[in-house]
């Protein structure tokens, strides 16, 4: 007798997804059915990569399709994220790359702004999702105080539509919430309110996706990492050795077993002071290779090292970040950063998802709108 899909689908009505009270197929978790003689082949998509429950669903699946169909059918479950099997805002987000680092104010967002504008000026999509609920820093960087982003009904849901700047699609807490009120939120609020920057949006196509995530290591950072499907990490560092101390504990976070994002590279930002009227002199204020030293302890590369430039604080304050402006030396660190960066994702997509490869244009500019 030769299986159906029909049969399958049957079948699977009878494994509960318990986190939503409901079955697999009512959910619309399968997806990638195929049979070929006795060989059943399908993928169970989760809302979350990195799902708690996939493993125990999965066995679920498997015994009851094997008490249905006997031990002679060969059964291949794979599991999916949203995000993998191209559902969802997220589903056509080829790759996520968090800024990361251990402690505060050392140019995270600094960094995720004008890399994701270097990354743009290669011709690839991006999108930069300030995910500091706390502290959100993007309409400033962007000059886009008091902005708020539009909003569409998609299937009966109100879908928030992100801001487009310099080519950049933008999305902010700091967008909906009265500029200079601290945020007194509990945990779960915060989470909840990013959960709906990245879920209820309307990101369209893109080959990359930064995020902004706040200092430290905390409740935020675990839940995010765990329900986002981030491709790779950067830290960014400060030379001093009581930063590196922090960058472990940020690295250690990002290894950890349910986690497993890779590291990107590590870059050490406000390296050294060069005086504008003495181009070639080198003042390391900081102390002097710490960056090097953590990314190889690290075994992660480093991907560039920032010197101290007032117009980068300057032009962050402004609204207009350094890197659209191919003239100066900070642009062009951050794109040898970028390009950078690009060679390490693809280099990880190659073995793992060559669907998510970024051809980049090297004549591409971004918009200076
Ligand atoms: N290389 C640099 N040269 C000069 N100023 C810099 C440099 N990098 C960052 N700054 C300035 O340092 C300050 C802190 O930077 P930024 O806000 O990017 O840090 P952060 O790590 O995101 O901080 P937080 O932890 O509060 O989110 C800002 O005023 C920024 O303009
Ligand atoms: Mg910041």
């Amino acid at each position: 007798m030769s299986i159906t899909k029909e049969q399958i689908i049957e079948s699977l009505k009878k494994v509960l997804y318990f986190p939503k009270g409901s079955n697999v197929v009512d959910l619309k978790m399968v997806d990638r059915l195929s049979i070929e003689g006795n060989k059943v082949s399908l993928a169970l998509v989760y809302p979350h990569a990195n799902d708690k429950n996939a493993h125990i669903v999965k066995d679920a699946a498997l015994r009851t399709l094997k008490a249905d169909f006997g031990t002679d059918a060969e059964f291949t479950i794979d599991t999916l994220s949203e995000q993998e099997a191209g559902r969802g805002s997220l589903g056509k987000v080829k790759n996520i790359i968090a800024v990361a680092s251990g402690k505060g104010g050392v140019g995270k967002s600094t960094v995720a702004s004008n890399l994701a504008i270097a990354l743009a000026k290669t011709g690839a999509k991006v999108g930069l999702l300030d995910a500091d609920i706390y502290g959100p820093s993007m309409p400033i960087m962007f000059g886009l105080n008091g902005e708020r982003p539009g909003a569409k009904d998609v299937d009966g849901k109100t879908k928030i539509i992100p801001i487009e700047k310099y080519g950049l699609k933008l999305l902010s807490i700091g967008f909906f919430i009265e500029e200079n009120k601290a945020l007194m939120w509990r945990g779960s609020m915060a989470s909840n309110a990013l959960g709906q920057l990245f879920n209820d949006a309307i990101w369209g196509e893109l080959d990359f996706m930064v995020l902004d995530l706040p200092p430290g290591t905390g409740d935020i950072h675990l839940t995010l990492v765990q329900s986002v499907p981030v491709t790779g990490a950067i830290i960014v560092t400060t030379p001093q050795n009581v930063a590196l101390a922090d960058v472990r504990k940020a690295a250690d976070m990002f290894k950890n077993e349910s986690i497993k994002v890779p590291l990107l590279g590590v870059i050490e930002n406000m390296s050294f002071f060069t005086p504008e009227d003495c181009p070639d002199k080198k003042y390391h204020i900081f102390g002097e290779g710490g960056g090097q030293l953590v990314a190889s302890e690290l075994g992660a590369e480093l991907l560039g090292s920032i010197p101290i430039i007032e117009a980068i604080a300057k032009t962050g304050d402004s609204g207009i970040p350094i890197a659209l402006d191919d003239s100066t030396l900070s642009a062009k660190i951050f794109n040898e950063i970028a390009k950078k960066v690009i060679r390490n994702i693809n280099k990880r997509n190659e073995e793992l998802k060559p669907t998510r490869i970024v051809q980049i244009d090297p004549n591409a500019s971004c918009a200076t709108d």
